[in-house]
């Protein structure tokens, strides 16, 4: 075992010094698709959000909302479950919406182009944990989880901003919000 701190993978649960958290509940489809399209205002080119959790919890929903806000609201977004990545246009840069789940390898993202995604787009990473270290740390990471004890349409949501540019917009995006929901 070693307690070097470049051996550890990225965690999705850990949340750093230069970091910002902001949970809150999305109450139907609607509201995550809602907070989708308002954090589309805030990305560009370069920039990475991992989609984590389990399947059916809203990740495809979440990456749909801001599609359709960064471009053409009518554009139909399947998952590409066995494309891997789909590439939209988008009015500030394009959106390329990954489905990692059929991933071999952590290696095999960049056969799919992702250094390119990287310099001219936003990438939506569902599945994320399948890129191991190959996950860049600067990164918003969104986070869904059920809770069935609250309604079946129910999701809580936790956003870590992870780095100084995402911890900033993190924080403005709770502030604008209210605080909570
Ligand atoms: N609060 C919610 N947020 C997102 N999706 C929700 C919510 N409530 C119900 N749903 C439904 O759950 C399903 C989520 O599917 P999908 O986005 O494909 O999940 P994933 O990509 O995580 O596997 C959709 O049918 C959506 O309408
Ligand atoms: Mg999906």
């Amino acid at each position: 075992m070693s307690t070097n701190a470049t051996d550890i993978p990225p965690c999705p649960h850990a949340v750093g010094a230069d970091d910002a958290e902001w949970r809150l509940t999305l109450a139907e489809a609607a509201e995550t698709e809602a907070l989708a399209a308002r954090l589309a205002e805030l990305v560009g080119a370069g920039d990475v959000v991992a989609l984590w959790g389990d399947l059916g919890v809203g990740k495809t929903a979440f990456a749909r909302g801001l599609i359709h806000a960064a471009g053409d609201p009518a554009e139909e977004v399947p998952s590409p479950t066995f494309t891997l990545v789909q590439i939209y246009e988008g009015a500030a840069a394009p959106v390329w919406h990954f489905d990692l789940y059929r991933l071999t390898g952590p290696e095999e993202i960049w056969e799919l182009g992702f250094d390119d995604a990287l310099e001219e787009a936003v990438s939506l990473i569902e599945w994320p944990e399948r890129l191991g270290r190959q996950l860049p740390l600067r990164r918003l990471d969104v986070e869904l989880t059920f809770a069935p004890e609250r309604g079946a349409t129910v999701r809580c949501a936790r956003l870590i901003g992870r780095g100084p540019d995402w911890a900033r917009r993190v924080a403005r995006l709770e502030a604008e919000h209210g605080g909570g929901a």
